[in-house]
């Protein structure tokens, strides 16, 4: 039986995590948010409504479960209060219902300053940030100048100290970009001291609670944000973002034990998307990449640009299902390949320069201009398969490519996602009993 259960993304992002969080909250006590910031965002359609969360954890529109924000995750104060508003509007009580680590980093104003001026001076060469101050704010944690919730909270003095210090620096560094920005250190004081009794009663020791409520055989998701390839690690560095998004990391950035994860699900669509620049070797730019975008929607839900889109790789999915030592997977947008004529699906890559065959993407240096795909291509379905929830009645054609898909990557298909509502799905194998 599971108890802790970890879902993240086998891609970069946008996998539709958010939807199979909500999806498997009815069975759990808690839902932990990890790594990241309101750099993700997390587009849930409930009854034909969608909500869109980017800090808080997917699961908390299921009213009895509690939200944690971990110690590895970098909040943005302001950008949490709007949540909670944003929650409150559509009627979601969150008393006693989210949690925030007194470890967390914050993110500040004069980090997304940097983010997007530093962005702006690297040109063709930026990395695509959401603009949400992201990295800067992992660097500094890094580079221990974090401004942490509870510096702000139980030790102002030092908090005010530190934040002069920190000002100073980033007046300094920004002024390098654009000389016109200026932070003002008074104003920033005043706007940070002021959400200290908006959260006060948020606070916890979230580690303590998760070891407690394991104890009681409760159970946990650890929700996590982003993807695979965008690790800092194990992604297409440096076009990625600026935490570890793999599965590793739901331990280190909740203090929960790695000896009590049960399970770990890893959600991909059935073709590729990437907001933001960096290698993407089954991207295609013709009418059917106008197509799977308008059909699965695929614009970022942070920042509203537009995803580049490619055919599904198994070259990656191999590597992703190794370096986050998956238990099963969750395949999302079938539905969105409906009416194609053909399919095409990424089995190796293959060196220009010498034919020499990869079939799992490498840790470390590529060289992607030395790399093309070699696809098989299966035909495609007219049917409509949007809100299917049995495998036995998909069309014969989209159960022969779901096949051969889980016969190349010899890992169990838990649930494949047939549209955007909570109840667009089957369900192949129940992760929770209840
Ligand atoms: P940052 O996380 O804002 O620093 O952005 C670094 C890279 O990660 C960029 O390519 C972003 O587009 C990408 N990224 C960050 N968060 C998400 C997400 O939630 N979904 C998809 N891509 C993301």
């Amino acid at each position: 039986m599971n108890n802790n259960i970890v879902i993240l993304g086998m891609q970069w992002g946008d996998e539709g995590k958010g939807k199979i969080v909500d999806l498997l909250t009815s069975h759990v006590n808690y839902v932990v948010r990890y790594q990241g910031g309101h750099n993700a965002g997390h587009t849930l359609v409930v009854n034909g409504k969608k909500t869109i969360l980017h800090l808080i954890p997917s699961g908390i529109l299921h009213p009895d479960i509690i939200g944690i924000i971990g110690n590895g995750v970098v909040v943005s104060i302001p950008n949490l209060i709007k949540e909670i508003s944003i929650l409150k509007n559509i009627n979601v009580s969150l008393e006693n219902r989210l949690i925030i680590s007194s470890a967390c980093s914050l993110v500040l104003d004069y980090h997304i300053k940097l983010d997007l001026v530093r962005e702006k001076f690297l040109g063709s060469n930026s990395i695509g940030t959401t603009g949400r101050g992201i990295g800067p704010a992992y660097e500094d944690k890094i580079s221990r100048r974090s401004l942490r919730i509870g510096d702000l909270l139980y030790d102002q003095e030092l908090f005010i100290f530190n934040l002069k210090n920190n000002v100073d620096y980033y007046n300094h560094l920004i002024s390098f970009y654009d000389k016109s920005i200026y932070i003002d250190f008074d104003l920033i004081k005043i706007e940070m001291i002021s959400y200290k009794d908006y959260i006060i009663d948020l606070v916890k020791d979230t580690t303590q609670i998760l070891y407690e409520s394991n104890n009681k055989k409760q159970k946990i998701i650890f929700e996590g944000a982003q993807g695979t390839f965008l690790d800092i690690d194990h992604g297409t560095y440096p076009y990625v973002t600026s935490s570890n998004t793999t599965s590793a990391s739901a331990c280190i950035g909740s203090g929960f034990g790695i000896k009590n994860i049960d399970y770990i699900l890893g959600v991909s669509k059935l073709y590729s998307t990437r907001v933001g620049n960096g290698p993407f070797v089954t991207e295609i730019f013709d009418e059917i990449s106008d197509i799977l975008c308008s059909k699965g929607n695929e614009f970022g839900s942070t920042t509203g640009r537009k995803r580049r889109i490619g055919w599904l790789d198994l070259v990656m999915l191999r590597k992703a299902i190794i370096i986050n030592s998956l238990s099963g997977l969750c395949f999302t947008k079938l539905d969105v390949l409906d009416g194609l004529k053909y399919i095409k699906i990424c089995i190796f890559y293959e060196k220009i320069s010498d034919g020499t065959r990869l079939s799992v993407i490498p840790t470390g240096y590529i060289n992607y201009n030395n790399i093309r795909p070699i696809y098989k291509i299966l035909p495609g379905w007219n049917e409509d398969t949007s809100g299917i929830k049995l495998f036995s009645s998909l069309p014969s054609n989209a159960k022969s490519y779901l096949n051969y898909i889980k016969k190349l990557l010899n890992i169990s298909i838990d649930i494949i996602s047939t549209g955007p509502d909570r109840d667009h799905v089957i369900i192949l194998n129940e992760l929770f009993s209840s």
